[in-house]
């Protein structure tokens, strides 16, 4: 009876000092009236997140960011002002007169701010949250005015969107640091790209496709095999409203976290932790094939070939001088125009004096399907024949997960996998076609459709 007195006293007590501290060193805001200083910081309420001032490994320069606090590392998962950096530890970052999140050198000038329009300049109230985000909200209407998840760094956490809007085109970028030392925007970033069926994109510079993860079907995206791992369950696109795509990743199990990151060479880092153990630090490596466009137009990679390139069936290099040495930024052509494309340059289905039979499609199986997807939304047996109808149709592919995509553009970044990815039928003249075996219900060679008989389809 006496023991169990003297325990709940000292669970109390023990309460009180934390929620006592809790109070007094953790805060977890900035507000009009409390800033801060270098050297200070505050807490998500939970303390796993802190924001303050630092420097990274090998310099003196100072940075406000948020970082995460493992048992064994500290990993920096926003920074403020990356390209703004302070140069002493005389900074401080305030809520300013305008109701914005500023942050201002030893001589009270601009360094970085939070830079949204407040016409009625109300004050507001910067919030770490215990997800990482910092948020500012509007005082009087608690509306969020601003969010550090809304402008990542180099690096995503769960819960964060890596969004795009389908209407104005505007989108969340990931761009990594120009070295360990130097956070400043590099030449790497990643996006949510062709929004119809989104995937990821990986770019050099802004402009220049690195690789793509190919579009996502509900489960994984269906042109890497790298994501589909274990690795990075928990993955999920969503919408908000028309007009938002998102791709977002959580973790059912409360005591797992994880950052994913884009490094200054532009892998894709990913750290995993549970219970605020360090569990997995890993960097995916990109093969030769996942390289953007490696074979050009037309052309596919396979990693077990050597040379890892080659034409699809049915076409030849354009330049062979070219594709001998290597050099397949050229891709291929058609051997022989399509009976369509006769058509609609002749008008008759008259060649040298044969009458022509009509195009199919030949399948081929595991394979990454190319960029420039288009979706129709019909049901699997229609949409090898809707292809058909329409000339400019060059292949199909039917998941389940997405539904019919058809290809009208030059064919690019095709890649054939040993096992996964999807079978894409391409189009071809018949005379190319008949020298495989015609599709029956459940072929699973190389063969060809030509839906002149639908019942063998
Ligand atoms: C704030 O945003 C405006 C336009 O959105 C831009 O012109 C201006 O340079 C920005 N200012 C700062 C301090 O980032
Ligand atoms: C300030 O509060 C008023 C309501 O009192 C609101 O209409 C206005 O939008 C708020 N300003 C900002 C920038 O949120
Ligand atoms: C805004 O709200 C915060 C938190 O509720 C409060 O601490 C702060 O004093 C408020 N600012 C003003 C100017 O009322
Ligand atoms: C810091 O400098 C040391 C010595 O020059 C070097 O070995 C280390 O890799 C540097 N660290 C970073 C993060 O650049
Ligand atoms: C990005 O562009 C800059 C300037 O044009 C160039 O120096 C740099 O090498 C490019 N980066 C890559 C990875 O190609
Ligand atoms: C988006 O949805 C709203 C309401 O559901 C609708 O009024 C609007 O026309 C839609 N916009 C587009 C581009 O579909
Ligand atoms: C490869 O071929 C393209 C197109 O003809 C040419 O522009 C490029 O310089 C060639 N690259 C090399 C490395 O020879
Ligand atoms: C064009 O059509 C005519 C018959 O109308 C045929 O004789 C000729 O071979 C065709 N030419 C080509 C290039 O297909
Ligand atoms: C073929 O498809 C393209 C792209 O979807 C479209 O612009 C064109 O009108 C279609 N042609 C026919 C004949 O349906
Ligand atoms: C179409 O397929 C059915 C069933 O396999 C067969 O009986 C029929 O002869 C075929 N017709 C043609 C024109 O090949």
């Amino acid at each position: 009876m006496g023991s169990t007195t003297h325990t709940n006293f000292l669970d109390a007590l023990i309460m009180f000092s934390f929620i006592f501290f809790g109070f007094s060193s953790a805060r977890d805001t900035i507000t009009s009236s409390q800033f801060i200083r270098d050297s200070e910081t505050i807490s998500s309420s939970d303390s796993v997140f802190k924001l303050g001032f630092f420097s990274p490994q090998n310099s003196t320069n100072r940075y406000v960011g948020i970082w995460y606090l493992s048992e064994s590392d500290i990993s920096v998962i926003w920074i403020a002002n990356r390209n703004q950096p302070l140069l002493d530890s005389s900074g401080t970052l305030k809520i300013s007169g305008d109701g914005n999140l500023v942050l201002l050198d030893g001589k009270n000038q601009l360094v970085w701010s939070s830079n949204v329009s407040t016409n009625m300049a109300n004050s507001s109230t910067a919030q770490l949250l215990r997800s990482g985000n910092l948020v500012l909200q509007d005082n009087i209407t608690g509306q969020t005015i601003w969010e550090s998840f809304k402008h990542p760094c180099d690096a995503a956490v769960p819960t964060m969107r890596i969004s795009a809007n389908r209407i104005t085109g505007e989108k969340v970028r990931f761009i990594s640091r120009k070295s360990a030392s130097d956070p400043s925007t590099g030449s790497f970033s990643a996006s949510l790209e062709r929004l119809d069926a989104p995937e990821v994109f990986f770019w050099v510079n802004g402009t220049r496709p690195l690789w793509r993860t190919g579009p996502w079907n509900g489960r994984i995206f269906i042109g890497t095999t790298m994501m589909s791992t274990g690795y990075l369950y928990g993955w999920s696109v969503g919408y908000e409203g028309n007009e938002t795509v998102y791709l977002t990743y959580s973790f059912a199990d409360q005591s797992a976290f994880g950052i994913l990151s884009l490094t200054p060479i532009g892998k894709l880092r990913l750290l995993r932790y549970y219970n605020r153990k360090q569990v997995l630090d890993i960097e995916l490596e990109i093969s030769d094939c996942d390289v953007y466009g490696v074979c050009g137009p037309f052309g596919s990679c396979n990693t077990q070939n050597s040379p890892v390139c080659s034409c699809l069936s049915g076409y030849e290099p354009r330049n062979l001088e070219e594709w001998k040495r290597q050099n397949w930024t050229s891709g291929c052509v058609m051997k022989e125009p399509l009976k369509c494309e006769r058509m609609r340059k002749n008008g008759s289905e008259v060649v040298a004096g044969q009458v022509q039979e009509d195009d199919g499609f030949l399948k081929l199986a595991t394979m990454k399907v190319p960029d420039f997807a288009e979706r129709l939304d019909v049901e699997e047996e229609q949409c090898g024949p809707q292809c058909l109808k329409n000339c400019s149709c060059l292949a199909y592919a039917f998941d389940t997960g997405i539904g019919c995509l058809y290809w009208i553009t030059d064919l690019i970044d095709l890649q054939q996998f040993s096992s996964g990815g999807v079978d894409l039928f391409i189009r071809l003249p018949h005379s190319q076609l008949s020298i495989f075996p015609s599709c029956s219900c459940l072929e699973t060679r190389t063969c060809y459709y030509n839906f002149l008989n639908e019942s063998t389809f």
